[in-house]
This record gives structure tokens, C-alpha cells and sequence, in this order.
């Protein structure tokens, strides 16, 4: 989308009157900076994330060493150079459509000694290949984020973090969420931020086999969308009693109750899947609790898609 059909975005006029109402409700010596801040470019104007809620959201992104960190609208470079200068993130790369923007953010870089590490480049985000990040951070608007949310889900691998400020992604439940009170913000809810995590969910959509520690055989059917599934199957060829699954990125847990000899034993499964395997440990309750390794293999099916707005994953 480019920044002249932008323009006439009525979310991006709504933002604008945003701050507008925020500067009319301050004091002279407020309003100054207000009035000299640049506007941003595309499809949502210039907000600065107040760094309290910066901080947040690399802290709940759990953002260290191993990532590298992608901004969608960098804006003045905060939350990048945050990630790198006070998080150790090993770099990153800022994308917006406003060169004054975009020079103050390589000179901030640069200010804070991580230009090595980050670049602040000119290009639209919906064109931006997003797959190099392990974290994404985001201070759009609702729309924005649902517009992006399958490009992201399609683009970034398994485990990926995407952390955002004030603004969800609709349906997709967001593994954790919280409430600021930030008295120094004044535009979008005054006074409040909310910050959402979601990771992306590996697809482990078809169906799966594998042995319990007995050597009894198992088969199931995941059905998925985004991190929740439905497990149905048979163990040992009896049906399988599933009372829990999660997936957090490639993590996954299945708990079930599964009939051998005439007693009903609980397993809980935990793995990693990777591709068509998923490779763990499985905890059985008997009279004593063992655990031993689990290993799936998927054996067809795979879903076209996981993400129900997307057209193919
Ligand atoms: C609300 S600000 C957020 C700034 C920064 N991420 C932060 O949290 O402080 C949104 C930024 O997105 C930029 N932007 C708007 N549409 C864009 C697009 N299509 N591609 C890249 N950047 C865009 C604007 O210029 C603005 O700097």
C-alpha cells in the first residue's frame, strides 16, 4: 500500500485527531513537541511506544542474545535499539516509509552504539519479507495488525515472537496479555497501554503415529487452528481419552487416558515437532511414574492452512 492511498485511510485521520484532542488537552509546554513531532508516513501516523511499555514488551518477548528483532514501523528506533542495547538482542532491522524518521533512528542507532547491529531502511511493511526475525515488535492499529497477520504466519518459523502494543490480532488468542497504567501517555486509551504476545504455532495439522513405551501402536488425527488442536485417536486400538493439548511454537503436550489390559493409564506426551517428527518424552502414571521417549511421525494430511483468515500457510 503505498503512502498517497494511505492518506485518505480514515484509522490513520482517526489517529491524527487522536493526537490532535491530546495536544488541545495539554499545556503550551506540552503542546511544543507535540506540534514539532513528525507525523510518520503510510498507514498509520507517528506514535512513540513510551519506553516503560518498550521495556515491557522485550521483557514478555523474553528478547536476549539469540534473536534477531524486526520493527514494523519503527518510527524513531526505540524498540529496536532497546532490544539491542538492552536486551542483547544480536541485531535487527526497523522499517518505515518516513525518511526523518527513519534519519533519526540510524542516528539514534549510531548515538547508542549499536549501528552495527541495526539499519533502519525505507521500505513498506506488507512488502517486507519478515522471515529473518525471531521477534517482531508492532505499534500499529487493529486493522493493521489483522492485514499482516497472515503474512507473518506464513513468514516467520515456528517459535517466532510477535509482541504489540494497544492493538490485537482479532481472533488469534495471544498467549499473554497485560494492562499498564502509563500516565505519560496521551494518545490511543490516555494513560493506559495494553501489550500482547503471541508465538507462532509450528503446524502439526494431519495425522500422526507412534508406539506407546509398550510397543502398543497409536494413531491420530490433529485437526488445527492457530495454536489450538483437536486430538482424536485410538491407542493400542482402543479409543484414546485426550483431555489436554497445547502448542506453544514447536512445544507440544498431549495428555490422555489410554485403555491397556482392562486399566486406564494416564500419558502425558511432550515434544518438539520439527517437520513431519515430533520428538519428546512420555510420562506414564502406573504404580510408579516412568518416563520414557516419545517419537511421532506424521503420516499424511497435512492442512493447507492453520490461520482460517490466510488463504495458504
Ligand atoms: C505508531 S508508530 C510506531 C513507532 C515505533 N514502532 C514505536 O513503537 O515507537 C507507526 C510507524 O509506522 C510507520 N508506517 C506507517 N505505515 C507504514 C508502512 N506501510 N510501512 C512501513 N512503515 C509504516 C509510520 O511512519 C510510523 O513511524
Amino acid at each position: 500500500m503505498d503512502s498517497s492511498h494511505s492518506k485518505a485511510d480514515p484509522s490513520r485521520r482517526r489517529l491524527l485527531a487522536a493526537v490532535a484532542v491530546a495536544a488541545a488537552g495539554t499545556g503550551a509546554a506540552a503542546l511544543a513537541p507535540l506540534l514539532r513531532a513528525q507525523t510518520g508516513a503510510g498507514d498509520v501516523v507517528y506514535v512513540p511506544t513510551p519506553q516503560v511499555v518498550v521495556n515491557r514488551m522485550m521483557t514478555m518477548a523474553r528478547v536476549g542474545p539469540s534473536d534477531f528483532v524486526i520493527d514494523l514501523g519503527s518510527g524513531d528506533g526505540r524498540q529496536l535499539i532497546t532490544a539491542v542495547a538492552k536486551f542483547g538482542a544480536k541485531g535487527g532491522r526497523g522499517f518505515d516509509l518516513d525518511d526523518e524518521l527513519l534519519r533519526q533512528a540510524n542516528e539514534n542507532a549510531k548515538k547508542q552504539g549499536v549501528a552495527d547491529r541495526v539499519a533502519f531502511i525505507r521500505r513498506n511493511m506488507f512488502e517486507t519479507d519478515v522471515s529473518a526475525a525471531s521477534v517482531i515488535t508492532l505499534y500499529l492499529l487493529p486493522e493493521l495488525n489483522l492485514k499482516l497477520r497472515p503474512k507473518l504466519l506464513a513468514e516467520l518459523r515456528p517459535g517466532s515472537r510477535i509482541v504489540s502494543h494497544d492493538y490485537n490480532m482479532g481472533d488469534w488468542q495471544a498467549e499473554e496479555s497485560v494492562t499498564m497504567q502509563v500516565p505519560e501517555k496521551q494518545v490511543g486509551n490516555p494513560g493506559v497501554s495494553y501489550v500482547y504476545l503471541w508465538i507462532v504455532p509450528a503446524n502439526v495439522s494431519g495425522n500422526w503415529q507412534w508406539k506407546l513405551p509398550g510397543g502398543q501402536p497409536v494413531e491420530v488425527a490433529v485437526r488445527q487452528r492457530l495454536q489450538d488442536l483437536e486430538v482424536r485417536g485410538t491407542a493400542a486400538g482402543r479409543p484414546m481419552n485426550v483431555s489436554l493439548t497445547t502448542l506453544r511454537g514447536e512445544d507440544v503436550r498431549i495428555s490422555a487416558a489410554v485403555e491397556l489390559n482392562g486399566r486406564t493409564l494416564r500419558h502425558d506426551f511432550v515434544g518438539r515437532a520439527r517437520g513431519e517428527t515430533i520428538e519428546g518424552t512420555v510420562r506414564t502414571f502406573d504404580r510408579v511414574e516412568q518416563t520414557s521417549p516419545w517419537s511421532a511421525v506424521r503420516t499424511g494430511g497435512r492442512a493447507a492452512s492453520i490461520d482460517p483468515s490466510a488463504g495458504t500457510r
